[in-house]
Formats: structure tokens, sequence, C-alpha cells
């Protein structure tokens, strides 16, 4: 007897650029689940009906990319609590009605976490972090750090009101987690931290780093969540100024295995699928 596969997606626009088929056939693969995984490419003025349209039409949840996370947030009735604090989703569950609705979910975070201390194998308790950038790259995944327990977070960016504003809406979490947490400018980031995570998207519009090499302490992390031709110029920089370069490949794998978790109930080896997304995208950087 076959089994139809259970139908996921990954809603984006543009959508076609995204691992995220590839990474969960390999986890399909890996745990013997039955799943088929598409892209599903949305009208910038029409992701909700769309999405609808996919759930009547079978499909069991989706992965939401740019730039409709925060309309995805606003399509569930129920959110994790670390969805509520970025107040965007990357993962819907369509549960049924029954259950009470829709769930979403942010994976983004706890991906970056798990990649940090797993993978790069940082610790991130005690640590001091500087996070550049105050997008919704950035607001979401500042909760799951906050619950990492470092001393200090410092969210600096361009536009200063809003990384306060951010800051503001994590207080209570920072505090409950005995972190300090404190909103900067580019101009005065403040130095030697043991890992600078980059948030922005200054490497797309290819205007380099943003704040100058005092932010890294000797043998910091220098992380940068873009991963390909994107990271290339802040890993050079974070080389040549001494500190251990890493860019958001491990993270995309792991926020991928979260969601992956969440609607199947089980978790995969990311480490195999890791190597081989790593194999693939150095390749494509040869050519
Ligand atoms: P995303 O949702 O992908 O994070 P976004 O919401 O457009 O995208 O946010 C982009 C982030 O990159 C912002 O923090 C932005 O700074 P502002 O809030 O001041 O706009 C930052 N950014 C973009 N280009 C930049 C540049 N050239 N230098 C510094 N920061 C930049």
């Amino acid at each position: 007897m076959t089994t139809t596969p259970d139908r996921y997606a990954v809603a984006g626009n543009p959508v076609a650029h995204s691992r995220s088929p590839l990474i969960h056939s390999l986890f399909a693969q890996q745990t013997g689940q039955a799943m088929d995984y598409a892209r599903l490419l949305c009208p910038l003025d029409g992701f909700k009906p769309h999405i609808r349209a996919f759930a009547a039409q079978g499909g069991r949840g989706c992965n939401v990319t740019v730039p409709f996370k925060f309309e995805a947030f606003e399509l569930a009735s129920r959110h994790t609590p670390r969805a509520v604090l970025a107040q965007a989703a990357n993962t819907l569950r369509f549960d049924p009605d029954s259950e009470g609705g829709w769930l979403a979910d942010n994976t983004d975070g706890v991906g970056l976490v798990r990649d940090i201390r797993l993978n790069a194998q940082v610790p991130l308790a005690g640590q001091r972090v500087l996070l550049l950038g105050a997008g919704g790259a950035s607001a979401g995944v500042l909760g799951p750090l906050i619950e990492a327990r470092p001393a200090e977070i410092v969210m600096a960016n361009r536009t200063v009101a809003k990384a306060q504003a951010i800051v503001a809406r994590h207080a209570d979490w920072a505090a409950q987690h005995g972190v300090g947490l404190s909103a900067r400018g580019l101009d005065d980031p403040g130095q030697a931290y043991d890992v600078f995570i980059n948030g922005t998207a200054a490497s797309l519009a290819g205007s380099g780093v943003p704040v100058g090499p005092a932010v890294l302490k000797p043998g910091a992390l220098a992380l940068d969540m873009m991963y390909g031709r994107a990271a290339l110029a802040f890993l050079d920089w974070a080389r040549a100024h001494g500190a251990v370069p890493r860019d958001g490949l491990g993270m995309l794998v792991e926020q991928a295995a979260e969601s992956f978790a969440l609607w199947r109930g089980l978790r995969p080896d990311t480490g195999p699928v890791l190597a081989q997304l790593r194999a693939l995208v150095d390749g494509q950087l040869d050519h």
C-alpha cells in the first residue's frame, strides 16, 4: 500500500532561490516521513488567500520567508511565545479547527542559537553579544538569544529608534533571564564582543560591514545570517580582523529542523544535511 505524502511548502516572493525544499526532502528521507515539499510563489498583495487555498487543497503546513513573515503571524489564531516576541512567523501548521486553529511559530532564533552552541561550539551563556540590525531578521532572533543567557546583548542599528522599540518589547524577557539588553547606534556600537551577529541587509546593499573591527574581541565568533555570495564580504572582513567567520547556512538548516519537528513530531539529525548543503553552496561559489 502506498501512502499519499503530506504536503508542505515554503511561501515567499521571490522563492525560487530557496534551499528549504532540498533540506526538508533530505530530512524526510532520513526519518522515513512521507512528505512532499514545494515552493509557493505568492503575489505580494495576495499572501493570505494563497496560503488559505494551499491549506484547502490539503497542505499541512508551510515555511514563510521574506516578505511575508508578519502576515503569516496574523494568519494564525495560536502563536508560540517566541513568535509573539518576534511578532513574525516563519512556520505555520494548519491544525484542524477542533484544535483551536492554525499555529504560528518562529524557529529562526532557536535555529541561530543551536547553530552557535552546537555547531560552532560557542557557549553564549555569560558572553557579550552584539546583534546588528533591527529589521525582521534581527527582531526574529532576539527572544531565543536572550534565553541562551548571555551576560549582555546590544542591538545596534542605523535607525536607533527601531532598535529601541524592539529592545523595549523584550525588556521583561531579558530581565527574567538576567540579561543586560540595550539599543545603540552604529556610530557607538561598543567594543570587544565575544559574538557578533550581522542581521542587516548591508551586505546585500554592497555597502560593507557598517561598524569598525573594534567590536570584535580577538577570536570572537562573527556570524552573518546570509550565506553564499551575499556573505562573502562579511566573512573576509571577519577573518582579516582575527575573528572566526561563520555564515547563515547552519542557522538555515537548524531552523528547518525545528519546523520539521513541529510538523512531524520528530527531530532530524542536522549534521549530515548541513554537510551536504555546505558542499553544494561551496561548489556553486567556485563557478
Ligand atoms: P529584514 O526583514 O530582512 O531584516 P529589513 O526589515 O528591511 O529586512 O531590515 C534591514 C536591516 O538592515 C535594518 O536594520 C536596516 O537598518 P535601518 O533599520 O536603519 O533601515 C539595515 N540596513 C540595510 N542597509 C544598511 C546599510 N547600508 N547600512 C547599515 N544598515 C543597513
